[in-house]
């Protein structure tokens, strides 16, 4: 429907709005394309030495994928918008951040974007992913992994969370499911770094 469509535009140019490049940008620190991972994402910010700017990056870039999903999670059915809209406006928030268009289409790996997104599904399913990030880092401190095996277990919380509440919905649970795939995807080269030992551990800059 045009409804649905128009929804999945806007969430998607709302995704394309990089915070790493705008916040950074605002608060006069160095692109953060152009330092340490060069990925337009909080935790190379941090790598700024700025744990201000990272976290405003960190809380805008997941709200701008928690926006779009939770006004059709609640407003959706007034407007005839079912969980097959809540699914492509999900993927289209998320697909903005990874390709921008307002920045040649070239974004950052979902992270918080993608957790974003779980909070607007849901809180519980937000808060298992987000305490499996937790554990990750306070245990290896390395960001790059806890996004990695939190993005694993998602698709499986999504269908414990939902199987309690009897509510799986198949177009929600793949669309999860392809964030984790295209997260893990644009991880290639930390999964590589970590392979090599070369990986650094949190708010690094270089391993040591
Ligand atoms: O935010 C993405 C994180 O998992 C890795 O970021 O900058 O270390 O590649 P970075």
């Amino acid at each position: 429907t045009l409804y649905s469509a128009l929804a999945v535009v806007a969430a998607y140019l709302l995704g394309s709005l990089s915070f790493a490049v705008i916040v950074s940008r605002l608060m006069g620190l160095a692109d953060p394309r152009s330092y340490g991972s060069k990925n337009p994402g909080a935790t190379n910010v941090l790598r700024s030495g700025s744990r201000a700017a990272a976290v405003v990056t960190l809380v805008l870039d997941a709200a701008k994928g928690w926006l779009p999903v939770a006004l059709v999670r609640l407003y959706g059915p007034a407007w005839g918008l079912g969980e097959g809209t809540l699914a492509l406006v999900a993927l289209a928030a998320f697909a903005g951040h990874l390709w921008p268009v307002f920045f040649g289409f070239k974004g950052g790996k979902g992270v918080a974007t993608a957790l974003g997104v779980l909070l607007g599904v849901s809180g519980w399913l937000a808060l298992a992913t987000l305490a499996t990030w937790l554990i990750i880092v306070a245990f290896f401190r390395w960001v790059s992994l806890a996004s990695l095996v939190a993005a694993a277990f998602a698709p499986f919380f999504y269908l414990l969370v939902g199987g309690v509440a009897w509510e799986v919905h198949p177009g929600v649970g793949l669309a999860i499911a392809l964030m984790a795939a295209l997260l893990a995807w644009r991880h290639a080269p930390n999964i590589r770094r970590l392979i090599q030992g070369k990986e650094p551990r949190l708010g690094e800059k270089k391993k040591a």
